[in-house]
């Protein structure tokens, strides 16, 4: 018999790839150039160059049965210490090759991370808005996922709810910045501020606390955006990082996961991790993908787009009489919809080619995300559409 817990999963499918799929379709009827596309947050700009000279480096002059061969399960020796040396040069941290596990991507990196440090009933405490899949992530363990509720005004953690769910049920709180979907950045005082009381939570507990750190968008950070590395701060920090979007290389499939060295258990950790592997099927990213990375690793695609499309979407946003929050980093916006009901707000644009994605699912109803990794004059044009949806539907005047 089919396992009913996966069936059940097939009535949740995932509305960004629901709304994505339908502007693939419309694009073929209309033409793409004319279907306003922010759902999906996938790169819109190419990798770095030197990513795929690296890429041509290793199969023109290395050994296809190496760079083709089974990785290590915990990845590439080399890679790892690599990672290592890159994260200690920049963020003044300490760890070493055995600290570091490579995954599938960010993706890979979280599921692990929570398997390892949860048992079924245990808690996991995130914030909205926050990433749908982590439900599946945490679903899957057998742990509990609970959603500390928002704090609208600046999207930054809501301290006095995040309290109040912090019992000593809860094995592992489950943070993401820059965020995806509200496009902000933790300050160093919200930082300090959740690391001096997960310190104090689990002295009282006396019991582990993990801080899960999602971070496949810490290159994404805009001028002046104060982005503090989260690992400096808390002991008991497993850090989860992809180089999906700072490279735009999401469909290679890599990542990794960095435990911080005075975490309990810092050197066990990652090879732990390749024991949940062989439960999951998860094998390491393929050796030639580690090699490249591992080549460029402090590089990053020109990102730069992202922060011109978010100062013209802000403040085309702004003059229109949005409630929004102006984002500090990634490639996604999150204003509140001119009605309550979000999703009958996205229907609505939907019927002027300008595919926004309803923020239920991302635990913060009310409000709209918008991924604006898509060409600067693409969304130039979209901003006129705007206007004219929020005239002619809501009587909005700029
Ligand atoms: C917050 C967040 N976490 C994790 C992921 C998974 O990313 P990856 O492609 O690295 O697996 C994404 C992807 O969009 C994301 O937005």
């Amino acid at each position: 018999m089919i396992n009913p817990t996966y069936k059940q999963m097939l009535q949740g499918k995932s509305v960004i790839r629901e709304l994505s799929e339908y502007a693939t379709a419309r694009g073929k009827e209309i033409g793409y150039e004319n279907v306003f596309d922010y759902s999906l947050g996938n790169p819109s700009v190419p990798c770095a160059p030197s990513f795929t000279d690296a890429m041509i480096d290793l199969l023109e002059h290395s050994d296809p049965v190496a760079i083709h061969g089974y990785s290590p399960s915990l990845g590439i020796q080399s890679v790892r210490a690599s990672v290592a040396d890159s994260l200690n040069r920049r963020f003044g941290m300490h760890y070493e090759a055995k600290h570091i596990f490579m995954t599938s991507g960010a993706a890979g990196a979280v599921a692990h991370a929570i398997r390892c440090v949860t048992q079924p009933g245990d808690e996991v405490l995130t914030f909205a808005p926050f990433f749908p899949e982590y439900r599946p992530y945490v679903n899957q363990t057998g742990a509990v996922l609970k959603i500390v509720p928002a704090n609208t005004d600046t999207f930054q953690i809501n301290f006095e709810a995040f309290e109040e769910m912090l019992t000593d049920k809860v094995a592992a709180v489950l943070i993401n910045t820059p965020n995806n979907p509200s496009g902000i950045v933790y300050s160093t005082e919200t930082i300090t501020r959740l690391a001096d009381l997960l310190r104090r939570k689990q002295e009282e507990y006396r019991h582990d606390i993990f801080l899960v750190s999602d971070e496949p968008y810490r290159e994404i950070v805009f001028a002046g955006v104060d982005a503090p590395f989260v690992g400096q701060f808390y002991d008991n920090t497993i850090t989860c990082y992809s180089f999906s979007k700072s490279l735009s290389l999401p469909g290679e499939r890599i990542g990794y996961l960095a435990v911080n060295p005075n975490a309990t258990d810092a050197d066990i950790i990652a090879v732990i991790c390749g024991q949940i592997s062989r439960g999951i099927g998860h094998n390491c990213p393929p050796s030639i993908i580690q090699l490249a990375v591992s080549k460029v690793i402090d590089q990053t695609s020109d990102l730069s787009v992202y922060e011109t499309n978010m100062n013209l979407i802000y403040d085309k946003l702004i003059e229109l009489g949005f409630t929004v929050v102006k984002p500090g980093g990634t490639f996604y916006i999150f204003p509140k919809a001119l009605e309550d009901d979000a999703k009958a707000f996205c229907m609505k644009a939907k019927q002027y080619d300008l595919i926004l994605v309803p923020a239920d699912d991302f635990g913060c109803p009310g409000y709209f995300r918008m991924a604006y990794c898509i060409d600067t004059e693409k969304v130039v044009r979209s901003l006129t559409v705007l206007e004219q949806f929020v005239r002619e539907e809501y009587g909005v005047k700029a």
